[in-house]
């Protein structure tokens, strides 16, 4: 696996579970469809939406987690369908340590495995009735909403911190806290612990997609699985460049916006600008307002009954923050 989640606590029976079930579901009549659409499932991957979506589930009631399983699986297809299809806009050349999709194969085929992938997460989603299959599907709604205004703003210099909070909020953060909330409606929880487990994935999903876009400034290709950078290239206004343009003048910020729209592509100026906004502060600032987050998801689970399940998640959400090493 190309990445993987730092923590302490075992989670291989969990993961071999969905690894498993996941092999299961993909068979079809075509073996092209079934090699590609797990060839992004065998590259690797954390893991993290379906292990939360499981770990919820029970927590939250006395029955195996095998009757949790199919849900989990779901939101990570999802995930990995969003994958696809996000390397082909964003022109990414690598994904979990390997060739994109696109790359491997091609374009058009890349396109429909993602589709593919969609379908059988929906199917396995209306397994759970109604209001589950709802929530799958307003997930993959609002990652369409946010992936939307996304591409609207690349190269918007003057976004602000409440466009780019809308963007993630609906790309990201919403998915992990629509898993954890269809985990404890499977789970027949009462309403307040269905609301305190949106807002705990919801709110580890900001600070998770801030996480990311600080690390594809300043993480290890070979640590993160996919090249660094790609937001410069496609000029998308992560949180620390939005910082960093903020209220400076300086002529650090001249080379950075340069890099940003794509004007300068030499390593040098990517560099300087990596720099700038590591001196300026606005890394840490990003990484301050990951951290408030996760302290937000953390805060909304203050009534939930101890458990080693509650330990896990909480171990979850901060080995997102840990994943920085500057
Ligand atoms: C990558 O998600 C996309 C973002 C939301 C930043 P992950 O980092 O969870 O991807 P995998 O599943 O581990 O590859
Ligand atoms: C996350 O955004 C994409 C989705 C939520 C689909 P990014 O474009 O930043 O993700 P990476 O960096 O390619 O993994
Ligand atoms: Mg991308
Ligand atoms: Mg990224």
């Amino acid at each position: 696996m190309s990445d993987t989640l730092n923590i302490s606590i075992d989670l291989s029976g969990k993961l071999s579970l969905i690894n498993r079930r996941i092999e299961e579901v993909l068979v079809t009549d075509n073996t092209d469809l079934t090699e590609m659409s797990l060839y992004n499932i065998k590259g690797g991957g954390k893991r993290l939406r379906p292990l939360i979506v499981l770990l919820a589930f029970e927590m939250n009631t006395d029955r195996d987690i095998s009757n949790a399983l199919d849900l989990a699986v779901a939101y990570e297809l999802m995930h990995s369908a969003s994958l696809i299809h996000d390397d082909i806009i964003d022109e990414a050349e690598e994904r979990r340590g390997q060739p994109a999709m696109h790359r491997k194969y091609n374009v058009q085929d890349a396109i429909v495995t993602g589709d593919f992938l969609f379908s059988v997460a929906y199917r396995l989603g209306a397994k759970y009735g109604r209001e589950v299959s709802d929530s799958v599907a307003l997930a993959a709604r609002k990652l369409a909403e946010g992936q939307i205004t996304e591409s609207k703003n690349l190269g918007n210099l003057n976004i602000t911190e409440s466009i780019y909070m809308n963007i993630i909020s609906n790309k990201t953060a919403y998915f992990f806290g629509a898993g954890a909330r269809s985990a404890t409606i499977a789970a027949e929880a009462d309403m307040e612990t269905q609301k305190n487990m949106f807002k705990f994935a919801y709110n580890i999903g900001m600070a998770f997609q801030i996480t990311d876009d600080i690390l594809d400034i300043v993480g290890k290709e070979e640590v993160i699985g996919k090249p660094t950078f790609m937001d410069f290239k496609h000029s998308a206004l992560t949180l620390p460049m939005i910082y960093a343009l903020k209220n400076s003048q300086s002529p650090e910020t001249v080379n950075l916006k340069n890099v940003i729209r794509g004007n300068r592509t030499d390593k040098e100026s990517i560099n300087a600008a990596k720099n700038y906004l590591l001196s300026c502060g606005a890394v840490d600032l990003a990484l301050e307002m990951a951290k408030h987050y996760i302290d937000e998801g953390i805060g909304a689970m203050r009534y939930a009954k101890n458990s080693p399940n509650l330990q896990t998640l909480f171990e979850i959400a901060y080995s997102i923050i840990s994943r920085i090493r500057i």
